[in-house]
C-alpha cells in the first residue's frame, strides 16, 4: 500500500494505490475524490466517479463534483436556524435558502494532516461565523483505501460554541466509467422517505416508501433521473448499486440516518476528465447525511454538535463485481 504525492497546479493530488492495483485519487482542493479506479468482471480497470482535470475547472464549476460537503450539506430553509434562543442567518445561495453550507468547504483548500500507507487526513478550521454558522470548527476528513477495495470516509468535527453539522462527499458514480446512469440497478435499505417541496425541502413528512417509486428495498433499474430525495435508513447498511455492463458492484454502508439519492439529473452538460462529456445523469451521489432541514425541524433526528463535543462518522464504499 502507498500513497504518493503529485502537484495539482496550486494544490496536490494524493493516489492511494492498493495490492490489487485499485486506486483513489484526493486533493486537498475542497478534501475531494477526483477517482477511484476500480477493476470490471475482467479486471479492467475504469474510473467510476465523476471529476474535471483540472485545479480551475473545480474552482470555476457548480455540482460539487466529489467534493466535501459541510458545514451542513443539503438544504437549510430560509438561510437561517435558531439554537439556544439565538437566531442564526446564513448564506443563501439557493434562492432564499442555503444549500450545502452556502459557500462551503468545496472550493477550500484543506491542510493535510497526513498521507501514509492506506490513508490521507485533511483538515479545515472554519471560523466562528463561518457562512453564519456559530462556532470555531475544525473538520478532519480522512479517505482510506483498503486492499479488499473498500474506500472509506472518516469525519471528525469539533466547535467551541454549540452549532450544527452535516458532513457528506458528493461524489457522482458511475460504475460503468462512461454514458449515464440509467440502467444501474439501485437497492437502498430504506423503509420511508422525505418528500420535498417544490424547493426541494422537506416538507417535515416521512412517508412509507411502500407502493412508490421511492421503494428500492428489493432492488430497482434507475428508469428514471428525476431523484433527489433523502432516504431514512433502517440500519448501517445504506445501498448496492449495481452495473450490469462492467459487473461492477458497489455497497454502501454508514452511521448516518440518511442517504440523498440524487440521480444528477440537474448536471448540466460540461466537460470532464479524460476529454468526457458529462451532462443530466451522468453519474449518481449517494450523500450519507442527517436529514436536510434538521436545524429547523426538531421532529428530526438532532443536528447538533455541543462545544467541546467531537463528532465523528463513517461511511464505507465497498467495490466488488458479479
Ligand atoms: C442536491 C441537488 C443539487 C446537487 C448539486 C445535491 O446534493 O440534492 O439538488 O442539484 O447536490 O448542487
Amino acid at each position: 500500500m502507498s500513497v504518493k504525492r503529485s502537484r495539482f497546479g496550486e494544490y496536490y493530488l494524493y493516489t492511494i494505490e492498493n495490492l490489487q492495483g485499485a486506486k483513489l485519487e484526493v486533493t486537498d482542493l475542497g478534501a475531494t475524490v477526483r477517482s477511484i479506479l476500480m477493476p470490471d468482471r475482467n479486471g479492467i480497470m475504469g474510473d467510476v466517479v465523476l471529476g474535471y482535470d483540472t485545479p480551475e475547472e473545480y474552482l470555476k464549476s457548480d455540482g460539487y463534483l466529489g467534493a466535501a460537503v459541510g458545514r451542513y450539506a443539503n438544504r437549510i430553509a430560509g438561510a437561517r436556524f435558531e439554537l439556544g434562543g439565538i437566531a442564526y442567518e446564513l448564506t443563501a445561495n439557493e434562492g432564499g435558502n442555503t444549500l450545502h453550507g452556502g459557500i462551503g468547504f468545496s472550493r477550500r483548500r484543506f491542510d493535510t494532516v497526513s498521507a501514509e500507507d492506506s490513508m490521507v487526513v485533511f483538515e479545515l478550521r472554519d471560523p466562528d461565523g463561518g457562512d453564519g454558522f456559530p462556532g470555531d470548527l475544525t473538520v478532519r476528513i480522512g479517505y482510506e483505501l483498503s486492499d479488499d477495495n473498500d474506500v472509506c470516509i472518516y469525519y471528525a468535527a469539533r466547535t467551541d460554541k454549540d452549532t450544527v453539522i452535516n458532513l457528506t462527499n458528493h461524489c457522482y458514480f458511475n460504475l460503468s466509467g462512461e454514458g449515464d446512469i440509467l440502467g444501474h440497478e439501485l437497492l437502498i435499505n430504506a423503509g420511508s422517505y422525505l418528500p420535498v417541496d417544490g424547493a426541494l425541502l422537506p416538507t417535515g413528512e416521512i412517508c412509507p416508501v411502500e407502493g412508490t417509486d421511492f421503494d428500492f428495498r428489493s432492488g430497482r433499474e434507475i428508469k428514471n433521473g428525476f431523484y433527489d430525495h433523502c432516504f431514512v435508513l433502517d440500519n448501517n447498511f445504506c445501498a448496492t448499486l449495481s452495473d450490469k455492463k462492467s459487473g461492477r458492484v458497489m455497497l454502501v454502508a454508514t452511521d448516518m440516518p440518511g442517504v440523498q439519492f440524487y440521480a444528477g439529473g440537474a448536471l448540466s452538460e460540461r466537460k470532464g476528465k479524460n476529454g468526457r462529456l458529462y451532462g443530466k445523469n451522468s453519474g449518481l451521489c449517494l450523500e450519507t447525511q442527517r436529514f436536510p432541514d434538521s436545524p429547523n425541524r426538531p421532529e428530526f433526528p438532532s443536528c447538533v454538535l455541543r462545544a467541546g463535543e467531537m463528532f465523528t462518522s463513517r461511511t464505507i464504499y465497498s467495490f466488488d463485481v458479479e
